[in-house]
C-alpha cells in the first residue's frame, strides 16, 4: 500500500492531477485504488465522474458528527475506531469500478474531534490496507496534517502555480510536515498547468526538491472540468494525460 498526497495552492490544477494520477493507475492495473477527497471545493468526485450525494453517502465529517457528537457514547461496548470503521464502509465509501472514493467533508477540517480523530485514525489504517495506492487531494491549507492522520506519507506532489506564493507554499508544506512529525519518502514539485517550462529548473533549484515534470495546458481537460464530466474519459493521447505518464513512468514503474 502507497500513500500520495497531492498539494500546492488552489487553482493550479492538484485535483484534476489527482484524477489523471487515478487513469494512469487503472491503465498500468496498479490497483484497487482508494481516493480521498480531503479538500474543501470537494471536486475530486465529479473530476472521476461520481456524484456522492446521489450514490447516498456521507463525509467523514459527518459519519464523525452523526457517531460521536450527536449520539454521543450511546454505543456501550464498541471501541470508538470499529464504530466509526463500519460506518465509513457502510455509509461512506462510494464504489467505482477500479476504485473506491471517500470525502472528508469541510466540517472535519475545521472543527476540533480529539477522540474521533484517534479513532478515524486507527480506523483509516485498516480500511486502506485493502488498496494498493492511496490518493489524497489534499487542501491548500495545511491544517489537516495537524492532525496526524497518517504518520507516513510515501510520496507527495505539490503542484506549482506561476507565482512566487507557490514556492512559498511549497517551502512551508515540507516545515510543517516535518514538523507535525510525519514522515515521507519522496517529496517532489510539479509544475501546475499555468507553471511556464522556463521557471522549471528554478522550481527544483529553489525548493531543493526534484522536479519531475509539469503538467501540460490542455483544453480538453479544462473543457470536462467545466461541463462537470470524468476526466478518465480523456483520451490517452491527450497532451495533459501523456504529460502525467510521463512524469509518473520513472517513479512507479518499481512498483
Ligand atoms: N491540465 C490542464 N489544462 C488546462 N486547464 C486545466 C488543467 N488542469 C486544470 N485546469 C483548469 O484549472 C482549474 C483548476 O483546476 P483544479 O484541478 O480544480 O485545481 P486545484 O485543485 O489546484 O484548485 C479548473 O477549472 C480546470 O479547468
Ligand atoms: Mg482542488
Amino acid at each position: 500500500m502507497k500513500t500520495i498526497v497531492t498539494m500546492g495552492r488552489g487553482g493550479t490544477g492538484k485535483t484534476s492531477f489527482v484524477a489523471l494520477m487515478a487513469k494512469y493507475l487503472i491503465e498500468k492495473k496498479k490497483t484497487p485504488i482508494l481516493l480521498v477527497d480531503a479538500d474543501c471545493d470537494q471536486n475530486l468526485a465529479e473530476m472521476v465522474g461520481i456524484d456522492v450525494a446521489a450514490a447516498g453517502k456521507k463525509t467523514v465529517a459527518e459519519l464523525l458528527c452523526a457517531t460521536f457528537i450527536e449520539r454521543g457514547g450511546t454505543t456501550v461496548g464498541v471501541p470508538p475506531s470499529h464504530r466509526i470503521e463500519n460506518r465509513i464502509w457502510e455509509e461512506g465509501l462510494v464504489e467505482g469500478e477500479h476504485f473506491d472514493l471517500l470525502s472528508v467533508g469541510t466540517k472535519w477540517v475545521e472543527g476540533c474531534y480529539c477522540l474521533p480523530d484517534a479513532a478515524l485514525k486507527k480506523a483509516l489504517g485498516t480500511i486502506t490496507r485493502q488498496y494498493q495506492y492511496i490518493l489524497i487531494d489534499a487542501p491548500g491549507g495545511l491544517e489537516h496534517l495537524n492532525r496526524r492522520i497518517t504518520d507516513h506519507i510515501d510520496m507527495v506532489f505539490d503542484v506549482m502555480g506561476p507565482s512566487s506564493k507557490s514556492f512559498a507554499h511549497v517551502q512551508r508544506a515540507y516545515r510543517v510536515i516535518k514538523e507535525v512529525g510525519i514522515t515521507v519518502d519522496r517529496f517532489y514539485v510539479i509544475g501546475g498547468y499555468a507553471f511556464p517550462d522556463e521557471l522549471k529548473s528554478r522550481a527544483s533549484e529553489e525548493t531543493g526538491l526534484p522536479c519531475p515534470g509539469k503538467i501540460e495546458n490542455d483544453p480538453q481537460v479544462a473543457a470536462r472540468v467545466l461541463a462537470g464530466e470524468s476526466l478518465l474519459a480523456v483520451p490517452k493521447s491527450s497532451p495533459a494525460y501523456r504529460s502525467v505518464a510521463a512524469l509518473l513512468d520513472p517513479l512507479l514503474s518499481g512498483e
